[in-house]
């Protein structure tokens, strides 16, 4: 069966961030296809809109904003109209490569803000329309930075253990309520995502084990097939887990 031909989500609403590109954006296009009525949500406008006319046959409304921003979470939350069953925190930006010594205090804010305090804040905007309906699931988007010291820079690698614990913690808090939290931690994959490796130091030392240890990068729509798995019913006894798709970095 092809995904297209699977219905996993129909009747489901599911909130998608950062989908207006990469791996958000192969995750909005797969829920809709199975039957999801979808909100994404963006910083960019432009993205969303080409993401609407590429999926005007389905079932999909737009919020264009930061999600660090309270009211974008608050219109998010009443686009759903009171109904959020798979919530995908995949919106997040990287850093530069900058290690600790090297990172400037609005570029740490910036990517603690995206990758890490807007999951929560989204998160638990969510949750009571989740307690309400006895069921749930949240998808957050770790990383092989969260898995390891050597891929990131200071403030992304942080950010993304940090998802890791936020995770497991929900998870373990709002299990026995029917909600399942999980995380994919992919290795490298093609999207728009800027990485530009700014410093001597991730280049003297990340950049060398990189080209030795990294597998070749992977499609997005490989992540989202694992977003959307973990999102389903088919995975109703997984919660609390970190799952890599990585093509097998992590056995390295
Ligand atoms: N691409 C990779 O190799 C890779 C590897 C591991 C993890 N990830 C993670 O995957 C997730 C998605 O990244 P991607 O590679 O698809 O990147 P991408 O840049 O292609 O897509 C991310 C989207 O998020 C949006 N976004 C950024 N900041 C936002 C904000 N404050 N509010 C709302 N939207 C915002 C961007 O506009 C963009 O459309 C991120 O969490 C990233 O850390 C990516």
């Amino acid at each position: 069966m092809t995904q297209k031909t699977q219905q996993r989500f129909l009747g489901k609403t599911a909130v998608i961030t950062g989908a207006g590109s990469g791996i958000g954006e192969a995750t909005a296009t797969l829920f809709a296809q199975e039957g999801a009525k979808v909100i994404a949500c963006d910083i960019s406008q432009a993205r969303l809109d080409a993401l609407s006319r590429t999926l005007e046959a389905y079932d999909i409304k737009t919020c264009a904003g930061d999600v660090c921003n309270g009211k974008v979470i608050e219109e998010i939350v009443k686009m759903a109209q009171e109904r959020i069953d798979v919530l995908a925190n995949i919106a997040g930006i990287m850093d530069r490569f900058l290690s600790v010594g090297e990172i400037d205090d609005s570029t740490w804010d910036k990517v603690i803000a995206v990758n890490l305090t807007a999951v929560m804040k989204l998160t638990r905007a969510t949750l009571p329309i989740m307690l309400e309906a006895g069921h749930g699931s949240i998808v957050n988007v770790s990383s092989e930075a969260g898995l390891r010291g050597s891929v990131a820079g200071a403030a992304y690698t942080a950010s993304k253990w940090a998802i890791n614990g936020l995770t497991k913690n929900t998870a373990f808090f709002y299990g026995d309520k029917g909600i399942r939290v999980n995380a994919v931690a992919p290795g490298a994959v093609k999207t728009s995502i800027e990485a530009p490796m700014e410093s001597n130091l991730s280049i003297n030392r990340i950049e060398p084990l990189m080209k030795a240890l990294m597998p070749p990068t992977a499609e997005a729509i490989e992540i989202a097939q694992a977003i959307a798995w973990l999102s389903s019913d088919e995975a109703k006894n997984i919660n609390g887990v970190i799952l890599p798709s990585d093509g097998g970095w992590g056995a390295v």
